[in-house]
């Protein structure tokens, strides 16, 4: 059976698939993590399949290497690769200058370094994801389990000085346990509401003993493709001030994926 993707699915693909235009061979690339990024590994791994492209892969998550793995995707770790050329992933809240809350899926630590040893980071995401102002979407910092209670306490302390409109945090479970990062770690989300000044709480957070890693992406991304339903793309490049639209083509593709849809 033949089924259409749902209009997001469509969307995370249209994304997708602009964003491997970037992608060159022998380039090593760093493989977000999430459903989006989920869409990226599956258009790498048919170019490696279809076209021989020759890439290394960096996944930012135990999940992602393994779905880069199944889609033979050649993995190393950032160590191996040392540098990477370009990393690709999703976000959950962007802004008009870029910044991105990241960590819906709990893989911000590695996706923020990944990130930052890239020469280059394009996130793809879905119109959904675009925002004016950060931070309706819970902010997930990663706190190391030891004293993670006080650490919680002194966050939500540093945020009664800071330009937030919420200051409510919550451990992330899983089921009846808390969720455990790939580092073993736990995850606070900070149910800020408004973010007035996303740099300076970046800074913030960072200080306060037992936070190893927060959700900010402040000047790191360079490039935002939303992809809509109707297969069309926007291009943000922040570098160059632009903004392009184009409509993919993605006929073909619907099929390739149809295990996902089944
Ligand atoms: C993973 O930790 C996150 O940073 C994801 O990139 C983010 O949650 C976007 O995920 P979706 O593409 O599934 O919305």
């Amino acid at each position: 059976m033949n089924k259409a993707l749902s209009p997001v699915d469509a969307a995370k693909l249209a994304a997708a698939q602009r964003a491997v235009e970037y992608v060159q061979d022998g380039m090593r690339i760093g493989l977000g993590t999430g459903s989006t990024a989920a869409w990226l590994v599956k258009v790498l791994g048919e170019m490696v399949r279809d076209e021989g492209l020759k890439v290394m892969g960096v996944p930012t998550s135990t999940r992602t290497a393994e779905l880069a793995r199944a889609e033979n995707i050649p993995v190393v770790t950032l160590d191996e690769a040392k540098w990477l050329d370009l990393t690709i992933d999703g976000a959950d809240e962007f802004d008009g200058e870029l910044n991105l809350i990241k960590g819906g899926g709990g893989a911000l630590l590695q996706e923020k370094i990944v990130a930052t040893a890239s020469d280059q980071m394009i996130v793809i995401a879905d119109a959904s994801k675009r925002v004016d102002t950060l931070g309706a979407f819970p902010l997930p910092i990663e706190v190391i389990p030891f004293g993670w209670q006080a650490s919680k306490t002194l966050v939500e302390e540093a945020l009664i000085s800071l330009d937030v409109m919420g200051r409510d945090s919550s451990l992330r479970m899983n089921r009846d346990k808390p969720f455990l990062t790939d580092e073993g770690n736990f995850i606070l989300d900070l149910n800020l509401r408004r973010i007035g000044n996303a740099r300076q709480l970046a800074l913030v957070l960072n200080q306060i003993p037992g936070v190893v890693e927060n959700g900010l992406f402040i000047d790191i991304c360079d490039v935002v493709i939303v992809g809509h339903g109707n297969s069309k793309v926007e291009v943000y490049d922040i570098n160059n001030g632009t903004m392009e639209e184009e409509t993919m083509g993605q006929e073909v593709n619907k099929n390739l994926f149809q295990d996902d849809l089944d």
